[in-house]
């Protein structure tokens, strides 16, 4: 067979492991051939590829972003979108893509698999909010970088007596705001799934002065509070309808300022959560997820994507894991609110 790779969407640390368990159990064992799709459905649409072989892989394991490029392109945003894909199909003698990527590029996967064409989907991001799978890959990693900034920040807060506002991604789920939160002993997180309180959350600030510590306020990007709306970069949409978050660290932190008199300032982590050398789980979890969508392709299982159930790596339909975004349970985030203020 001839199977094409693609990774769409935001980069995050592990999709080089995920390129390279596939490609090395895909010759060693499938004795498969392979290209490389460049830049997501990007090269899909343009019939840009490029060779992917063992030695292309050689030394990809540790390293972040991905070797095969990302973009935000959406074939189906295009009339001749479909079409097109199909001709690259054709031009390059492809039997199957596999498509790594978060909700956006296995949605289009769900999509293209109606019309015929052969995928399998391999579920990354940060986000940790593809439905179906446990955890998705490049999350601990992000996990890991926002739990370290957390850490360091508390002693420079604790040093000047004031709030500092920590801002992490999460567009529509909090779970990176929730773990780094809870593992860094943050004193209020604020997710997108739950609407905050500025009030609620000045009286938990002014808790963590009394008692003479310094507040650590962790907040997802996609945070909205009670009488507000979301805050954003800039209006402007991505092909996938998304527009550009974070600004919501800032706002709070002058919020908490001028209600508690006290000084507040803000981090915006942004893309270091995305960037650099993926954690051992990641690598470990990204690799054992290309093995077995190789298996998914060799046993043409196309439609589905791998997942994460427990220690178990299974296969779900791609129509299952893109129905919804996979979201914190309010009774989990309530469960940590004993840490609050
Ligand atoms: O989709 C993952 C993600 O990291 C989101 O958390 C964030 O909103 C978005 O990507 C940022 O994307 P970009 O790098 O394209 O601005």
């Amino acid at each position: 067979m001839r199977v094409g790779v693609l990774t769409g969407g935001g980069d995050c640390p592990g999709l080089n492991a995920a390129i390279r368990g596939i490609v090395r159990k895909g010759v060693e064992v499938h004795g498969f051939e392979f290209v490389g799709v460049r830049d997501g459905w990007r090269g899909a649409l343009e019939g840009a590829v490029v060779p992917l072989d063992v030695p292309a892989v050689r030394g990809i394991l540790p390293r972040g972003g991905t070797i095969l490029g990302s973009s935000r392109t959406n074939p189906l945003a295009s009339d001749d979108g479909v079409g097109r894909v199909r001709e690259t199909f054709a031009e390059y003698g492809l039997d199957a893509l596999i498509a790594i990527g978060g909700e956006d590029t296995l949605g289009v996967a769900a999509a293209l698999v109606g019309e015929g064409i052969q995928v399998v989907g391999v579920p990354k991001t940060i986000d940790n909010d593809v439905a179906g799978t446990d955890y998705t890959f490049g999350f601990d990693t992000a996990v890991n970088i926002a739990t370290e900034a957390i850490d360091r920040l508390h002693t420079t807060a604790e040093s000047h007596t004031r709030t500092l506002v920590v801002e992490v991604m999460g567009r529509h789920a909090g779970w990176i705001a929730l773990h780094s939160g809870i593992a860094g002993g943050a004193n209020v997180i604020l997710i997108p799934e739950q609407p905050f309180d500025v009030d609620q959350v000045c009286a938990w600030v002014e808790n963590r002065f009394k008692i003479r510590y310094a507040p650590i306020v962790v907040v997802a990007e996609g945070a909205v509070p009670k009488q507000g709306q979301m805050v954003v970069k800039d209006t402007s949409l991505d092909e996938f309808g998304h527009v550009r978050l974070s600004g919501i660290g800032e706002w709070l932190a002058h919020e908490i300022a001028d209600r508690t008199g006290k000084e507040a300032r803000t981090t915006v982590l942004g893309h270091i959560q995305r960037g650099g050398t993926p954690s051992a789980f990641d690598r470990w979890l990204a690799t054992h997820f290309g093995l077995r969508a190789i298996d998914t392709v060799k046993d043409r299982d196309f439609g589905t994507m791998v997942a994460l159930r427990g220690t178990d790596i299974v296969r779900i339909p791609l129509a299952e894991a893109t129905a919804a975004t996979k979201t914190v349970d309010p009774a989990l985030y309530s469960e940590f609110g004993v840490f609050f203020g």
